[in-house]
């Protein structure tokens, strides 16, 4: 591997830099530190990205280059799919790594197919996805994102030292909840926060739902190796004769223009490849779950999805607790697993619900959270065996649960019709929230042959079944939910229409929260909803759930008038500036993580540059905080006027502090800049820009 970052104007002199041979005199005693998959146990001194024993025995393995082949992906040529062979002199063992690479989009995914010919079994102690290296650039700093329930996606920024920083999951499911999967590299200086307009910036994200490791070492030339893929850890892979392991994706993009220009690379990537429905529509929803927890009957529903007509929204969203009869589901310790209507809440079924909505006008979903069992269940008495726990252990519960052994067969069959049994006798049946509450404690599976296959055989069962029921459902919404934000990556959101970011919706943390996620992840695909969390105004709470997929969850018969019809309104506006917000460009304006300023501002411009929807919030408390003057607004077209009018205006509000501003220019909005007057008065403001055709 040669090179990484901006693309050289003269391709031939992509030959001038010094190949590995020039390196070696500076220090490279193998000649292989720049590998572009590092094997082991020959002369390698560094971490491999490959680590076998081969059927003999052997634990070494060397890969040279056989060939290589490009083929455009899809007609118009704006994917090119690059493959090259690698091969043990020695062994019958070799590798092919692919680079398939999004040219609109400026995004690469890379993934790698191990395979070999031997007598018997190789075993496969590591294969990661990729292995880059950049040797360009003097000083790396690392923002990774850590974070815990209700704490999701805390950002942290180091500068990479001599040595090795390992980003890692063991948690098996919900293998986010502590560490995200994806990063920002930043190169030759830290992160701009300031500006997103400008720095080289480099950010990587691994499609894998399970344990994932990502290394970044400075290695002794001080250049840095980064290799991504499964985590090693437990999961030796027994690899037969004629099979292919096929690595999970690791996908990068590169900026030399600031993270604004990566996120939106990953956003336009995601909506165009990715997410399902990407360019597509979303449903606005009502959820019952903090209106009601388990506390509810068929009687009460019938008047929340009323009530969520009321409101405006197109769904209602029927939570957790509406199953289980021997072990009802009134707790979250009993009746996980047993997916049957519990016949006193609904003496009627699910059906009787779906009618409901439908006659009332709205659409109805409902939640699940199939890969897991409570052992107070049908369930786990009727199949033991299904579950994953230790033998000779005690069992050890995260949320009163277990989770199902998903690399058997039969789980995945009984997980599969859990959905498709629910969408079979309930054709209308129009959303799925899908949970994911517990880690894996005791990973030991009953019928699994190689205890260390399991964490990476779940995550394959949990995707084989995704992918049967999106074949058979292509474009059903389905929410991606982990007890929160625990399992957001790009691996699972090939099957997802959109994630719930966090149980954390207070106005204020959430402000932070998507912040974070934005840098990867498109705002179609978050959920954003208003709930009673966080001490800031209902005007607050809304607008900061309204730049993402709105929803709410809250008791709407509890609104006072205001509140009711400033929902009302908002969500009528929602639907004319939904398609900016989900289908137009992002551009972050001033960081809430900053420390010099109060606020957080951020604008999304559809394609045309002739609509815009402009959001600025009160962060912090300090003594006279507020905008305190323009923002250089980004992303209009400079020859274009736009006329600026303040919305999602709360009841009451005195006229005279609204905004509204007649035909400025792009040139000046991003020039000069424009106030949004943000103040402890005004702690929330939301601004729609439109083309002023003079
Ligand atoms: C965790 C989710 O994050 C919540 O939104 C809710 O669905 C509960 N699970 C239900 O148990």
């Amino acid at each position: 591997m040669i090179y990484i970052g901006k693309r050289l104007r003269n391709n031939e002199e992509y030959a001038s830099i010094p190949s590995f041979d020039a390196k070696q005199l500076n220090g490279d005693y193998s000649g292989l530190f720049s590998s572009a998959y590092t094997s082991s146990d020959t002369r390698n001194l560094l971490e491999p990205a490959i680590q076998v024993i081969h059927a003999d025995g052997n634990p070494s393995l060397d890969l040279k280059y056989v060939s290589h082949q490009q083929d455009a992906a899809n007609q118009s040529s704006e994917i090119l799919l690059t493959k090259i062979h690698l091969k043990d002199p020695v062994y019958p063992f070799e590798v092919i790594l692919y680079y398939k690479a999004y040219y609109k989009e400026n995004v690469i995914e890379q993934w790698t197919s191990i395979k070999h010919t031997e007598t018997d079994v190789v075993r496969l102690q590591k294969y990661s996805s990729a292995n880059l290296y950049f040797s360009s650039t003097d000083k790396y700093y690392l923002t990774h994102f850590h974070g815990n329930w209700a704490r999701e996606m805390q950002p942290q920024e180091v500068q990479l030292t001599a040595g090795i920083k390992i980003l890692d999951t063991k948690l098996g499911t919900r293998a986010d909840l502590f560490q995200a999967p994806s990063f920002l590299l930043s190169l030759h200086r830290p992160l701009n926060h300031d500006d997103e307009d400008y720095g080289e910036v480099f950010a990587g994200t691994l499609a894998w739902s399970g344990n994932y490791q990502i290394q970044f070492e400075i290695d002794p030339l001080r250049n840095l190796r980064l290799i991504a893929g499964i985590n090693p850890y437990a999961s030796e892979y027994f690899l037969a004769p004629e099979k292919e392991f096929i690595t999970p994706s690791f996908l990068f993009t590169y900026s030399n223009q600031g993270v604004g220009v990566a996120s939106r690379n990953w956003h336009r990537w995601a909506r165009k490849y990715r997410i399902p429905e990407g360019d597509g529509n979303r449903l606005t929803l009502l959820n019952n779950w903090e209106a009601a927890y388990f506390d509810f009957d068929e009687q009460k529903l019938t008047t929340l999805i009323k009530d969520g007509k009321k409101l405006g929204v197109d769904l209602f969203l029927l939570d957790d607790g509406w199953f289980g009869n021997k072990y009802p589901r009134n707790y979250d310790s009993a009746g996980l697993g047993d997916w049957q209507e519990n016949i006193n809440k609904l003496p009627h079924g699910i059906g009787y619900l779906v009618n409901e909505a439908e006659a009332t006008g709205i659409k109805f979903g409902i939640w699940i959270e199939p890969e897991m069992v409570n052992p107070k269940s049908e369930l786990y008495e009727n199949h033991p065996d299904w579950v994953i726990k230790l033998p000779n252990r005690a069992e050890y519960y995260f949320r009163n649960q277990l989770v199902l052994d998903l690399s058997n067969p039969a789980v995945q069959e009984f997980v599969y019709n859990v959905v498709d049994r629910l969408f079979t006798e309930h054709p209308l049946l129009a959303y799925i929230k899908w949970d994911c509450n517990a880690v894996i404690y005791n990973a030991y599976s009953a019928t699994n042959s190689h205890q260390s296959h399991l964490y990476v055989d779940y995550v394959h069962g949990l995707y084989s079944v995704l992918d049967r029921l999106r074949k058979k459902y292509p474009s059903v919404s389905i929410m991606l939910c982990s007890g929160g934000g625990g399992r957001i990556d790009y691996g699972v959101l090939k099957y997802f229409t959109e994630f719930w970011p966090s149980d954390n919706t207070d106005g204020i943390e959430r402000v932070f929260i998507q912040w974070s996620y934005s840098f990867f992840f498109p705002a179609i695909a978050s959920c954003n909803h208003v709930t009673d969390w966080g001490k800031q105004s209902f005007k607050f709470r809304t607008d900061v759930a309204m730049m993402g997929k709105l929803g709410y969850d809250i008791v709407v018969s509890k609104l006072d008038e205001n509140e009711l019809v400033f929902s009302q309104q908002v969500l009528q506006n929602y639907t004319r500036l939904k398609d900016i917000i989900w289908h137009g460009d992002l551009f972050r304006l001033v960081s809430p993580y900053r420390s010099d300023r109060d606020i957080a501002s951020l604008i999304y411009v559809n394609e045309n540059q002739d609509r815009a929807i402009w959001f600025t919030y009160l962060v912090g408390n300090r003594y006279r905080a507020g905008s305190n003057g323009v923002i250089r607004v980004k992303g209009l077209n400079p020859t274009k006027r736009y006329t600026i009018q303040e919305i999602n205006i709360y009841p009451g509000t005195d006229n005279s502090t609204i905004i509204s501003a007649n035909s400025l220019s792009g040139d000046y909005l991003m020039t000069y800049g424009f106030d949004p007057m943000v103040d402890v008065q005004r702690p929330s403001v939301v601004l729609e820009l439109i083309e002023h055709i003079l």
